[in-house]
């Protein structure tokens, strides 16, 4: 297949671990001959700096003419003081927006051989659970603004029917490919479009019979991810809540450093790791490049790329188990690999198999 990919790096780390994905994705195309086709465009604090706009309009022409937008990460603490009104992560926004990604899939498991979450061993056996949250609505893109001299803020928080119901569908759907269970966090005891979402989700689960569907407050699924994660399999949630409880679910991995995200919806899909551009590491080659490098893989499988998805995966798989890790994953911190090791060693595995 031939796929052309607006490529994205970023800000902070965002270079250096693109630089590993790009490395894998050498490697798939060369195994499997495909022809992957990049075009590196500028966003974020780096993009303010040089254009005075975090997210310029070539960046989105490019990402409108591609098949795929590979996402390093954005944001630096200059952003303030550069910015005309418009921060770093607005172009993100924007992007997200202008694309209409209104689908944002988290993927989280737990990885028997990392040590570095504070939860039991026996708690974290066999999680297995995704995020589906909602990215183009919500108190994200309500209206905000001031009141009386700047001494009054507010966002609102709006949904509406279609917006909740497009991303239903598609979280029924992935969850009766699954252990079809969804759990649908909100927080109906106090909001409105909490309600709403209930109205229209109950509407779509009549058609999905064989799929358990449940309403959970927020508050309490912050709570049970903790102290029960097996209980999720597919967990459908707003805009906010989405984006609150996949930091928190990140904990029973290991490491912000090792989610990957698809965000889909009508026009270009999105792939980027969930965390941060980690501005301390930049430059330093200790960053994790797995969340990205899963990313890429998520990406080769909505381009039906499934042998390529899942040798990505094991390659992964096979890098924690045999301890080629960086920092924020290893115990000892004498023993870690590089940023340029874990990509090194995960193409040879690909290479090799
Ligand atoms: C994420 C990030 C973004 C968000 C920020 C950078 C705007 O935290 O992708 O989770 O809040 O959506
Ligand atoms: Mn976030």
């Amino acid at each position: 297949m031939k796929k052309n990919i607006t490529v994205i790096e970023g800000d902070g780390i965002g270079p250096e671990i693109i630089k590993q994905t790009i490395k894998i994705l050498n490697a798939i195309e060369k195994k499997y001959h495909h022809e992957f086709f990049y075009e590196i465009a500028p966003a974020g604090f780096s993009a303010v700096k040089k254009f005075g706009d975090p997210m310029p309009k070539k960046t989105i022409n490019s990402c409108l003419k591609s098949d795929a937008i590979l996402f390093g990460c954005i944001g630096d603490p200059e952003g303030d003081k550069y910015s005309n009104g418009m921060r770093p992560e607005d172009g993100l926004l924007k992007l997200r927006k202008e694309m209409d990604l209104y689908c944002n899939i988290r993927p989280i498991v737990s990885y028997p051989s990392i040590n570095k979450s504070p939860i039991k061993k026996n708690i974290l056996e066999k999680v297995n659970f995704v995020i589906y949250r909602e990215l183009t609505g919500g108190i994200y893109f309500g209206d905000k603004g001031r009141y009386e001299n700047g001494e009054l803020a507010y966002d609102h928080c709006i949904y509406s029917k279609n917006e909740i119901e497009r991303i239903g569908k598609i979280a029924f759907k992935a969850a009766s490919n699954r252990k079809k269970k969804i759990m649908v966090v909100d927080k109906a005891n106090v909001l409105e479009t909490s309600r709403l979402w209930r109205e229209v989700i109950s509407k779509i689960s009549y058609d999905y019979p064989d799929v358990n569907l449940e309403f959970i407050y927020v508050d309490h699924a912050a709570m049970q991810i903790i102290f029960n994660p097996r209980k999720f399999d597919v967990i459908l949630t707003d805009n906010m809540f989405g984006d609150i409880l996949s930091d928190e679910s990140s904990v029973i991995a290991g490491s912000l450093g090792l989610l990957p995200s698809a965000s889909i919806g009508k026009k270009t899909p999105l792939f980027e790791p969930i965390h941060g551009s980690y501005p301390q590491a930049k430059g330093k080659n200790i960053a994790n490049p797995l969340g990205s490098i899963l990313s890429s893989a998520m990406m080769l499988e909505y381009f039906g790329m499934h042998k390529e998805k899942n040798i990505i995966e094991k390659a992964v798989n096979n890098s924690i188990e045999n301890r080629i890790c960086t920092q924020d994953i290893m115990d000892d911190l004498y023993l870690s690999s590089t940023t340029d090791e874990v990509g090194d060693y995960i193409k040879k595995y690909i290479e090799n198999q």
